[in-house]
């Protein structure tokens, strides 16, 4: 009982000396959707409302830009580039401003900005994973932590792993980029929209509603 207490503190220690770091924010960009699939390529991503202060990545028309499908990449300065083609890896974020959120997508009746007083919030991705389906939900939070994500020298995002549980034992290989982007017509507690979607692991989504697709970021020229 004693050990677990000391490692708790060991790791509330751990937690709070990575919150103060300090990141770097890059420039705003946008992100695009490339797909073999003709109805969502070249199609860009908005975020959409899918709970107080949540917000998905929905499939949009649209290529004005505007605060809803604009996004940074917080990167810090310490960070290890274990592949030069991939890039460092940071927190894709999306700011939710005061002004937006009153023209988020379909706000329900239970949505109260009033919960969102500290506006804007610097909220960074992570992903939402329902142990019933192999597909995740990347969403935008309120929260200090979120899912290292990178841009590749193509400008592609990604997700680094070295982890390969594919064998007995389970081995660390070399670092390599996965690209396991899909969009698909999503539910998440009640919002469905075609929004971006994440498989976990090296198999097919098992929602047939699942296309296979690249997100590239791109800066405004
Ligand atoms: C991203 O970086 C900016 C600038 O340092 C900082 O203000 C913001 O809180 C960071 N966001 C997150 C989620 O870490
Ligand atoms: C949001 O605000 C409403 C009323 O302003 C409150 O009833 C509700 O509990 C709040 N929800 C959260 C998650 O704080
Ligand atoms: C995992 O290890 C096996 C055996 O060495 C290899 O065949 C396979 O390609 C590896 N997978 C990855 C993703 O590195």
């Amino acid at each position: 009982m004693k050990s677990a207490i000391i490692s708790t503190a060991a790791a509330l220690s751990l937690a709070s000396g990575s919150l103060a770091q300090t990141y770097t924010q890059s420039r705003p960009f946008k992100l695009v959707v490339q797909s073999t699939d003709k109805s969502v390529n070249n199609k860009i991503l908005e975020a959409c409302h899918e709970g107080a202060g949540i917000e998905g990545l929905c499939v949009e028309n649209s290529e004005k830009l505007t605060s809803y499908n604009t996004y940074v990449f917080n990167t810090t300065s310490g960070t290890v580039v274990s592949d030069q083609n991939l890039g460092p890896t940071g927190l894709l974020i999306y700011e939710l401003q005061a002004d937006k959120t009153n023209g988020e997508k379909t706000p329900s009746s239970q949505y109260s900005p009033s919960n969102l007083t500290t506006l804007p919030e610097s909220e960074p991705m992570q992903f939402f994973s329902d142990p019933s389906t192999n597909v995740a939900l990347p969403l935008f939070e309120p929260t200090q932590t979120g899912q290292q994500v990178g841009f590749d020298k193509q400008n592609k995002l990604h997700v680094q792993s070295s982890l390969n549980d594919t064998v007995d034992p389970p081995t660390s290989t070399k670092v390599r980029g996965l690209y396991r982007w899909y969009v698909c017509k999503t539910n998440f507690e009640g919002y469905v929209y075609e929004t971006l979607a994440w498989v976990l692991g090296n198999g097919k989504p098992e929602n047939p509603t699942c296309k296979k697709v690249d997100v590239i970021r791109q800066f405004e020229a």
